[in-house]
């Protein structure tokens, strides 16, 4: 596996590729990867003649009492986790290599209204952080494929928003949420959490699908959501929000929805957990 810093590197080998005609796909991450990341990248393989995952903590996303600092940084670990499962270049830039004129003149993305309900609504310019750096690698590396992880709901609504405002011609994937056994979605913050906080937090999952049975048996939604929220509170899980949207965009669903997603986050002490359970109402 190739490792490319710069983006003359990248562009370099990219040529390279597209002479040959390959198909290109690039699964960004954030590093410190587990294996909801890895099978991002087999499914990229999948569908594409090369693979290239990029690293890259992104200031822009970060609020300024997030965890900016004590984001896991393990690079060594995910390359060795990335060989094993075949990528085949990793694009790890410097801050200032993606942010040459700093993160205070760069040119942002922002995609109105989605940017600013649920996790926007208590991250205020963290979706825009995504929105620009994605946009920024999407330059970059113009790939055929981009794969994401549907864990991200909202973000990978985001992007694909993003992405067809500006007519980015990217094919974007969305691909199912990897969990332990517990339940619990994979995740880089899980590292966070005691082992108690861990078996806690596995019942996030747990009251997600207590309120996906409600929601097809015609029970009482208001109900389930607040018997639900009430068993995380005792467990410590405090709530930032449990809502049930329209898959689509994410707006408030009417009557008539098949398509629905319950989306939620907690916070368990000073960790922040999301997880999200796609539901058909018939
Ligand atoms: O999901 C992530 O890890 C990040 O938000 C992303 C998409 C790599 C952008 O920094």
């Amino acid at each position: 596996m190739q490792q490319l810093n710069t983006v003359a590197e990248l562009r370099a080998l990219l040529s390279h590729w597209r002479s040959q005609k390959q198909i290109v796909a690039l699964v960004p991450t954030m590093g410190n990867l587990h294996n909801g990341h890895l099978r991002l990248v087999e499914q990229a393989r999948t569908r594409a003649d090369k693979v290239i995952v990029s690293i890259f903590v992104n200031p822009l996303q970060f609020g300024a009492h997030e965890d900016l600092d004590r984001y896991p940084r393990t690079l060594e670990a995910d390359k060795a986790a990335l060989v094993k499962v075949g990528a085949d270049a990793l694009f790890v830039p410097s801050v200032d290599e993606v942010y040459p004129r700093g993160l205070k003149l760069q040119t942002v993305v922002n995609v109105p209204d989605i940017s600013s309900i649920l996790c926007g609504a208590s991250r205020p310019g963290h979706f825009q952080g995504v929105a620009t750096i994605v946009c920024k690698l999407f330059n970059m590396v113009q790939p055929d494929i981009a794969v994401f992880g549907k864990k991200d709901y909202q973000q990978l609504k985001v992007i694909r928003l993003m992405a067809k405002d500006l007519c980015i011609p990217v094919d974007i994937i969305g691909v199912d949420t990897v969990r332990e056994p517990s339940g619990l979605a994979m995740s880089s913050r899980n590292g966070y959490l005691s082992t108690a906080q861990q078996e806690h937090a596995s019942h996030i999952f747990s009251g997600l699908q207590t309120l996906a049975k409600a929601i097809t048996e015609h029970q009482d939604i208001e109900q389930a959501r607040a018997a639900v929220i009430a068993q995380w509170q005792d467990l410590g899980l405090a709530l930032d929000y449990l809502e049930v949207k329209n898959q689509y965009d994410l707006s408030a669903p009417n009557s008539d929805d098949k398509q629905l997603v319950i989306l939620a986050a907690v916070h368990s002490g000073s960790t922040r957990l999301i997880d999200n359970l796609e539901v058909t109402r018939t």
